[in-house]
């Protein structure tokens, strides 16, 4: 395969080298090569053009450190035509990988993963990243599978990556250097990042300092812009960034002013701004003086501050004998009786689902999309409440759909329970996050939240009177009971509610996907233990 950077090595596998730490066009065309050639994972080494270490990242490397579910190699007798494994083109979250030649399509969560994976540090990336790529066309249920250790291992390191681009953003300190009369002053940071983020994180400063001249220097990489241009180099030493400047002065007297004690949480803090970065960062200096002088300023400004009024929340009635007029257009209907047939009770959650379209019981509504109501069968013998939507169950308007649902399906289809013939919802119904750049970052529910949501909550059981409930997790497990839950020290019990209905404790499926890699395995087990025992649930009360 000439001019691929592909050779034969003397035992036969192929050497694939790129020609560097983030050739991912490189990548690409040797993958699409190596796969149009059935070339398995294990017969493939990925070196870098001029790297101390080509040679040594092989497939083997990154294996002894991964072993686990889906970690098999694929077959090439089990090869497919290219282009057939996962989808056609016309599938929307499809995307062909590559060139113009034998177009191979992969799902956009490996497009997107590959993007940051390439700017990992591990050795291994591209091997794992082709391990991922070779499987995807033999095992088409891979795409979808939400605790595959590779897939797993690979969106943890893509995740560092993008963490580390997010610190690199928010921690180079630049430095100012008069370089003569006519010329403008150039700025100079020194800045150690983990992972090869330099280039693809340069776009980021040039936007937002495009008319400085600026350099920043980095152990394996640097940049600089001239106002016109990005221009890359090698790696710098830290001395040949500048000592303090004047301007770092100002910054220090800034920060020193800007600092509220009151708001002062160390652990968090040092979460943001994890220890390591300190010391490239002058106003590190300030932390520990600051910090210690925190408790007597906050509390100068407690005594300074007025009181601010709660904000109230209107309750919706338990029925609507108490409601007027004017309320009747937006609350829900009564519920009907114990033993009103399920056309009723259907008609009922159905204007309920509508009535809780409007709600404004807590500012959640303010940054939601919607508001995201349970779904399923009005006579559903099990009801599964999670904690609120998070952002697809948002964007699409139901509960359970990204992937803490698609966890949800799959030990759902394990199990044989039916979710078409349950009832899932959520204790929150709007979707709360933070904004993190673009993302949209889940945040738990507060109390207050929660508290706000509970009618809806009391009314889908009421009218779908399920024979059991799960409670997935901590926030559902509080507000289906209404006391705190442990639920590490409760899951897989049943308890009973004040109303005689049966509750499952057990955790949310979004604490297995958070869990560490190699626990991951053995978590899903146990939920399903602990879920398995929702198909005999013991008799209402
Ligand atoms: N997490 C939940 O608790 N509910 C959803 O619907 C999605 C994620």
């Amino acid at each position: 395969m000439p001019g691929l950077g592909l050779r034969v090595g003397a035992d036969g596998n192929r050497i694939a080298e790129l020609a560097g730490e983030t050739d991912l066009a490189g990548f690409r065309s040797a993958a699409r090569a190596l796969i149009a050639a059935r070339v398995a994972p294990e017969r493939v080494t990925w070196t870098i053009a001029g790297s101390p270490t080509a040679g040594l990242f092989d497939i083997a490397d990154f294996e002894s450190r991964s072993a686990g579910p889906g970690s098999g190699s694929g077959s090439v007798e089990g090869n497919r035509p290219l282009g057939l494994g996962l989808g056609t083109a016309a599938d929307s979250d499809i995307k062909p990988v590559g060139g113009t030649a034998t177009p191979l399509l992969v799902p956009r969560r490996f497009v997107q993963l590959a993007e940051s994976l390439v700017l990992h540090i591990d050795p291994a990336r591209f091997a794992l990243l082709y391990r991922l790529l070779w499987r995807l066309q033999h095992e088409p249920s891979l795409r979808d599978d939400a605790i595959d250790a590779q897939w797993l291992q690979a969106d943890r390191m893509a995740h560092a990556v993008r963490r580390d681009q997010h610190k690199m953003t928010a921690f180079v300190r630049f430095r100012q250097i008069e370089r003569g009369a006519g010329q403008a002053p150039l700025f100079v940071a020194w800045y150690e990042p983990d992972h090869h983020i330099v280039e693809a994180t340069a776009p980021f400063f040039m936007r937002r300092f495009a008319q400085m001249h600026w350099s920043i220097l980095t152990p394996r990489r640097s940049v600089s812009w001239d106002g016109l241009q990005l221009h890359l180099a090698d790696g710098a030493a830290r001395d040949d960034a500048p000592p303090p400047d004047a301007g770092e002065a100002l910054w220090l007297t800034y920060y020193q002013n800007i600092f509220n004690p009151a708001r002062l949480k160390l652990a968090m803090m040092r979460k943001e701004m994890p220890v390591r970065y300190w010391k490239n960062l002058p106003e590190a200096t300030l932390i520990s003086p600051l910090t210690a002088a925190a408790h007597q300023r906050s509390g100068t400004m407690v005594a300074q501050e007025p009181t601010q009024a709660l904000r109230t929340i209107r309750r919706l009635p338990a029925s609507n004998a108490a409601m007027t007029d004017a309320d009747h257009a937006d609350l829900p209907p009564p519920i009907p009786d114990r033993d009103a047939p399920p056309d009723q009770r259907a008609a009922a959650l159905e204007q309920t689902r509508q009535a809780a379209r409007g709600c404004t019981n807590c500012p959640l509504y303010q940054h939601a999309t919607q508001t995201v109501f349970g779904a399923g069968q009005v006579d559903a013998r099990l009801m599964f409440v999670g904690e609120q939507p998070g952002d697809h169950e948002d964007l699409r308007g139901e509960a359970f759909v990204g992937p803490a649902g698609q966890l949800f399906d799959k030990a759902m289809n394990e199990l044989g329970i039916e979710r078409s013939q349950a009832y899932v919802t959520n204790a929150v119904k709007h979707f709360k996050f933070e904004l993190r750049g673009k993302r949209r970052i889940h945040k738990t529910p507060a109390q207050r939240e929660a508290a706000a949501c509970l009618d809806w909550l009391e009314r889908e059981v009421a009218l779908v009177r399920p024979q059991a409930i799960v409670a997935l997790g901590a926030t559902a497990a509080r507000a289906v009971l209404g006391r705190t839950v442990a639920v590490t020290r409760e899951r897989g019990t049943w308890q009973l509610r004040g109303d005689g209905t049966p509750v499952l404790v057990t955790l949310h499926p979004s604490a297995l996907l958070r869990a560490p890699l190699e626990e991951r395995g053995q978590g899903y087990a146990d939920w399903l233990d602990d879920l398995r025992l929702a198909k005999t649930p013991p008799e209402r009360r």
